[in-house]
């Protein structure tokens, strides 16, 4: 027998530096949804997806909940985990960057290209931006911010060792131009080959300030650039570079990267120079889709906006989480996401199309033929219509999914399910049945209809996994063993097996589902994906420069035309400060008169509203929410906080 065409997928992997929420689902349910599509096809695939769990950014979220980096990672890949299963994401292996496997093969690849000449020890001097975990020259900041991401950056200045990207330029151009299926969608490989022409700069791959990274091989002050060693997850995993590197033998190079676009650039810039300088080949693809956006804009946690796919698989399911992410986001574009369009998605597509397609037909065969599967050879008017549909949609959606264009490719499967709806308008079953010589007609009609739930069904198995089991109990059809190829064939239900009635595939949803909220907890807790990361450190002397003392408020008062602002009058040993505070939302005037509070009494003063502030007043708070810190003991005025 000939060995199977292989076919390796990945995703990003994730950082865990929060919980996953639905824009990750989107990356992930797409690569599952082509690994499932590819094994009915019959190739024999390998899915991988994992954590990224090195760098600064994690060690600072970690370290400011008092945790050691690696026992806050486990944590949240567990999480990971037990989310990827929920939505039933079939990978093959799952990739932790903590793990001794990756590091091995990350020193590894380090050492080969530093012996080979194309690392080398230098300077670093530049702008850093820790979410992004992203090196920036002064040009490509943006009104001083992350031009990615616009977030304040941090000027770096170390010892670091560099990777001879620019060298690779023109080979990296060079290779876009006959490859033009590697950087895909095409949009994305134009983005791509304007930025590599302006001109490629060495890459900074080390970096001494802090330690939570794999260790540079030749020099363990350095830890490696942090996407030097995720990119290298992708054949680490494959165990490349170890006695045991059948998988990287097999599989490498990879067919698709799936990846967001905000990281296209790292994957088709970063990734393919790396592994040029390795003498690896290239992956073949680098798919960039597009994002998924809410209403007001991008997700994020500082917006509370962020959408948890657990909560929506606990209301609505995951077929239809997975049914609504891969329909409603366009290949390669944005796409939005709504509650109410994901009811609407579940209660037209899911509900009524194919969910009431399959319940009327079973529900016919039970009445007029006492559950038993009919002949179905009296054709008909409307037969050949309906056939030939049924023989183009498996074709066309195939394009499309091979292209990646899920949302296409559902909206062609679902032209045959509506076919088959009103196919049932056009013949009248109902009307058939009342005469016995339309008999053979009437079971031809219901036959013709089960075939079609039957390719419909093998058509979205890769999308809704539980999809096949949940048709199969209604008409008797066995899917674990479909094919692809099986959806292009007429006929394959067998005359006289059995179906039985059972309860709707996809219920309807109550659109008063949205006015549900859930409970609000009494004791609330800053998420730690919505806590502002931890700056960076100071020393003691820093601190003893500020001057904290207490203070008693004596007035207060309304600022005329200013609602945010409150005017203080605070004692301080024998001096009375005016302070000016954005406080007024929080608190009426008198609520604060008497009270002891804290002040930054060594602040140089400034001038607010035309008055001027000399000093300013501690307080904690939220994006909605604000307490002023204040003295409940009897500490005398002026007492020094420390
Ligand atoms: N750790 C890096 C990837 C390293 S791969 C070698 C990283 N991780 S991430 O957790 O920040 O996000 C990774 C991916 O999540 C994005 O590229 C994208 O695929 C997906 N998405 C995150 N937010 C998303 C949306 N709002 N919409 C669609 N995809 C989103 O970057």
């Amino acid at each position: 027998m000939p060995e199977k065409k292989t076919f390796y997928i990945t995703t990003p992997i994730y950082y865990p530096s929060a919980n996953l929420h639905i824009g990750h689902a989107l990356t992930t349910v797409m690569a599952d949804t082509m690994a499932r599509y590819k094994r009915i096809k019959g190739y024999d695939v390998w899915f991988l997806t994992g954590s990224d769990e090195h760098g600064q950014k994690i060690e600072r979220t970690a370290r400011g909940q008092n945790i050691e980096p690696k026992a806050y990672v486990d944590n949240i890949v567990a999480s990971f985990k037990k989310l990827w299963s929920r939505l039933n994401i079939s990978f093959d292996d799952f990739i932790r960057t903590t793990d001794e496997r990756h590091k091995k093969v990350v020193q590894y690849i380090f050492k080969k290209i530093y012996e080979n000449g194309d690392i080398y020890k230098s300077e670093y001097e530049g702008w850093y931006c820790t979410p992004c975990e992203t090196f920036f020259t002064e040009r490509q900041l943006n009104a001083g911010n992350c031009p990615d991401c616009g977030r304040s950056v941090e000027l770096i200045k170390e010892e670091s060792y560099f990777f001879k990207m620019s060298k690779y330029q023109d080979q990296l151009l060079e290779y876009i131009e006959k490859n033009p299926d590697f950087i895909q969608p095409v949009s994305r490989r134009n983005e791509m080959v304007n930025f590599i022409k302006q001109g490629l700069e060495d890459l900074c791959v080390s970096r001494t300030t802090f330690d939570w990274g794999i260790p540079v091989p030749i020099n363990e002050k350095h830890v490696i650039y942090v996407w030097f060693d995720a990119l290298t997850n992708y054949i680490s995993a494959l165990g490349y570079g170890t006695e045991n590197d059948e998988l990287y033998q097999k599989y490498w190079p990879a067919d698709i990267h799936l990846v967001g676009k905000d990281i296209v650039r790292f994957h088709t810039v970063i990734w393919p120079t790396i592994l040029m300088a390795a003498g690896l080949p290239l992956p073949k693809k680098v798919y960039g889709h597009g994002w998924l956006l809410l209403e007001s804009g991008k997700m994020s946690k500082s917006k509370g906006n962020v959408v948890d796919p657990n909560v929506l698989i606990d209301k609505y399911g995951v077929d239809a989480i997975r049914y609504f992410l891969l329909r409603e986001i366009p290949a390669g574009s944005d796409g939005y996401y709504s509650e109410e369009a994901l009811i609407q998605r579940c209660n037209t597509d899911l509900a009524n199309d194919f969910g009431n397609l399959v319940s009327r037909t079973v529900a016919m065969v039970d009445k007029y033929f006492g559950g038993i599967i009919p002949e179905g050879n009296v054709s008909g008017e409307f037969d050949d219509d309906l056939k030939s549909l049924a023989a183009k949609v498996p074709v066309e959606a195939e394009n499309f999914i091979e292209n990646m264009d899920f949302a296409n490719g559902l909206a062609s499967i679902w032209k045959l399910i509506n076919r088959a709806n009103k196919y049932i308008d056009e013949t009248m079953p109902w009307i058939l049945a009342k005469e016995e010589k339309e008999k053979g007609r009437l079971g031809t009609v219901l036959y013709n209809l089960l075939e079609t739930i039957r390719i419909s069904t093998i058509l979205l198995i890769p999308a809704m996994p539980l999809l096949p089991a949940k048709v199969s109990e209604q008409i008797g059809f066995d899917f674990s063993n479909s094919k692809w190829d099986d959806a292009k064939a007429w006929g394959l239900i067998k005359p006289g097996s059995k179906v039985s009635k059972k309860e709707a595939i996809f219920p309807r949803i109550d659109p008063k589902i949205l006015e549900f909220k859930p409970e609000v907890k009494t004791v609330e807790q800053v998420n730690v994906s919505e806590m502002e990361p931890i700056k960076e450190e100071i020393t003691i002397d820093d601190f003893a420069k500020l001057d904290l003392r207490v203070v008693e408020v004596i007035h207060c008062e309304k600022v005329e035309k200013a609602d945010k602002l409150l005017k203080l009058e605070v004692k301080l040993g024998d001096e009375i400060r005016t302070i000016v505070s954005g406080i007024a939302k929080y608190y009426e005037p008198q609520d604060l008169v008497g009270k002891k509070v804290v002040l930054v009494a060594n602040l140089k003063p400034a001038k607010l509203r035309g008055i001027m502030s000399q000093g300013m007043i501690l307080a904690a708070s939220t994006k909605d929410d604000l307490e002023v810190l204040t003295i409940n003991k009897n500490l005398p005025i002026g007492s020094k906080v420390k």
